[in-house]
């Protein structure tokens, strides 16, 4: 499985799953477009990037809650390539708080990012992945599909987002784009860490949230970024409109 000369667009790639998935696709030849609004984290990660292949990455220091910067995406990424083959919707964010306990500025600012980024790039990526018969990775988590009372936004997020992939794949399967998502269980990245939990208070929740694994163990990076990498390639050409769980045994409780 390679991926040379496939072009290709991964959000929130400065960090976590993202900066994972861009390492597994450089290795795997592929002309990587990173995205993330963090420049100093994303030109590390396309600089290590490089290093596997000799391929240069391209860095666009974006933040997907803004329209202008959603059309410069594309538009850097055709001007540069001509072409775009795969676009990896990864970059998120958590919002803490429940019914009684959450603001409105939490749920705009994750349903934002999470899911209005995701349409609008989306929108704008469709023309070009139609000319490239591409396809779309969309980042889920079993909180989509897992009720749960600690981060109602992000739960509700995910669930559109999973319907959204489903939609998109019926809509786009004539033009022979593929749409699918994968929803990880629990992953160490600095998404906690951005709500501002100490690091006792990560450390703890970290200890609560793997002991109730049945697998008893996260998921890495890596073995999220190796899936993503499946169902964008060749191999995956007959799979469009599911949601790959990778959870540990997360959703069997
Ligand atoms: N960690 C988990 O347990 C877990 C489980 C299931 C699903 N997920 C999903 O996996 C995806 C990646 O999360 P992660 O765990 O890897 O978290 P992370 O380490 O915090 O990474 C999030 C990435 O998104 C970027 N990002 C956030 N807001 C952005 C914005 N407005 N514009 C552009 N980039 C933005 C961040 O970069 P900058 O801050 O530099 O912009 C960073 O590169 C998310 O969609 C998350 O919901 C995570």
């Amino acid at each position: 499985m390679d991926f040379n000369d496939k072009v290709v667009i991964i959000t929130g790639a400065s960090s976590g799953i993202g900066a994972a998935t861009a390492i597994h696709f450089s290795k795997l030849s592929a002309k990587l477009v990173l995205v993330a609004r963090t420049e100093k984290n994303l030109k590390r990660i396309a600089l290590y990037c490089e290093k596997a292949k000799g391929i240069a990455a391209q860095s666009i220091v974006a933040d997907v809650k803004v329209e202008s910067d959603v059309e410069r995406i594309i538009k850097e990424t055709i001007e540069n390539h001509g072409k775009l083959d795969v676009l990896i919707n990864n970059a998120g964010v958590v919002g803490m708080g429940g019914i009684k306990n959450s603001t409105l500025e939490t749920y705009d600012k994750v349903m934002t990012t999470n899911m209005r980024a995701v349409y609008h790039l989306t929108q704008l990526a469709v023309p070009h992945l139609i000319s490239s018969k591409g396809c779309i990775v969309n980042i889920s988590c079993v909180s989509g599909t897992k009720p749960s009372t600690m981060a109602l936004a992000y739960n509700i997020s995910k669930a559109a987002l999973d319907h959204f992939t489903k939609c998109v794949a019926l809509e786009l399967a004539p033009d022979g784009v593929r749409v699918n998502s994968v929803s990880p269980g629990f992953v160490k990245t600095n998404l906690l860490k951005n709500i501002g939990l100490s690091e006792d208070q990560l450390e703890l929740f970290v200890k609560n949230v793997v002991s109730n694994i049945p697998l008893k163990k996260s998921v890495e990076g890596d073995e999220v970024a190796a899936l993503i990498g499946y169902l964008a390639s060749d191999k995956a050409k007959g799979i469009t409109g599911s949601s790959f769980v990778l959870d540990a045994g997360t959703l069997l409780r």
